[in-house]
């Protein structure tokens, strides 16, 4: 055995040796480098998206006061939300990573919500005179305080105490908070988009999707798997009775929030859509975890979000692109 096999053999999720050297000629989660290239493919620059169309619309009074008031609170939170993300990859998460090739990752991750808090940065100046107004729009409405810190307490934990039986709790947090929490306000831009409304901010949201629903989604519940693979003693009957009861929470208050901000309902987005679309994606998001199905007799109350989430229309072409063939001769696993 050299040494480097030795050294890359003995990486770890989070909370191992430390490899500051970043070798990534030999890498142990080959996942982690195959999403960074995918995450690379994905590259995408929120200026290229010209928003002077959406502003006219928003400003002359095309949407009625239903609808606006669903697009502004579905931004207000999705512009808190990859803040909060932001800097919970950053100071938080990023901490306690100790394989080179998860770090990079993150360090990827964090720098695409970056481009996200740009994006929406720009599509609140696009609407907005008053841009502090959106981003302080939790001053007003206590719903939109109570979800920001239900999701701030939850990534606390961590920061506060940080133990790997908490940072198994925080993968979780994670794959809810970028493969639930941020569905109900895309579904309010895909549904004034497919019926001719703001069509630039759905543009964006598209691309903001597929790296919030792809690239970050897969990466958290690849980390899930291999972090429980390495210590299987935190993952007993207690702790998948409490990712399943933090699941049930956030659906609870997705679905409230969901259904406050579209105040009854418009274009065919109703309560019920908003409660069946976002437990079928609790479903999913749990079945990825081995934590099995937790709603029964839920409908496929969206069947249109996949294919109309696509940027352009279209599938990228990430699909097509092969992780690069690691080689693994000498590496123990
Ligand atoms: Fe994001
Ligand atoms: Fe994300």
């Amino acid at each position: 055995m050299t040494s480097s096999t030795h050294i890359t053999n003995r990486r770890r999720i989070a909370f191992g040796a430390k490899d500051e050297l970043m070798n990534m000629s030999r890498t142990k989660y080959q996942w982690a480098t195959e999403i960074y290239d995918r995450m690379e493919a994905n590259t995408w620059f929120p200026k290229s998206i010209p928003l002077g169309d959406d502003r006219v619309m928003y400003r002359s009074g095309a949407l009625n006061e239903r609808e606006r008031n669903a697009f502004d609170k579905a931004l207000a939170f999705v512009s808190n939300l990859d803040g909060i993300q932001f800097n919970n990859l950053i100071h938080n998460i990023g901490q306690h990573i100790t394989a080179p090739e998860v770090s990079l990752a993150i360090a990827r991750q964090a720098s695409e919500e970056g481009v996200h808090v740009r994006s929406y940065q720009f599509m609140i100046e696009a609407v907005s005179l008053d841009p502090e107004s959106v981003y302080m729009m939790f001053e007003r409405d206590g719903m939109l305080a109570k979800k920001n810190e239900f999701i701030m307490r939850s990534s606390s934990v961590l920061k506060d105490d940080p133990t790997p039986e908490n940072f198994a709790r925080a993968i979780v947090g994670n794959v809810i908070l970028e493969g639930i929490y941020f569905y109900s306000a895309f579904l309010v831009f895909y549904t004034l988009a497919r019926n001719g409304k703001m069509l630039a901010s759905a543009d964006m949201i598209k691309y903001i999707n597929r790296d919030e629903g792809e690239t970050h989604l897969d990466l958290f519940t690849n980390m899930h798997h291999a972090f429980k693979a390495e210590n299987p003693e935190l993952y007993d009957e207690q702790f998948r009775k409490d990712a399943i009861e933090l699941i049930k929470t956030a659906v609870d208050m997705e679905v409230a929030w969901g259904q406050y901000i579209i105040q009854g309902g418009f274009l065919g987005l109703t309560n019920d859509v908003v409660e069946n679309f976002v437990k079928g994606l609790a479903n999913k998001r749990a079945l990825a975890l081995n934590l099995g199905e937790i709603y029964a007799n839920v409908q496929n109350a969206v069947p249109w979000f996949d294919d109309f989430s696509k940027p352009n229309g279209t599938r990228s072409n990430f699909f097509e692109s092969k992780p690069t063939d690691y080689a693994t001769d000498g590496l123990e696993w």
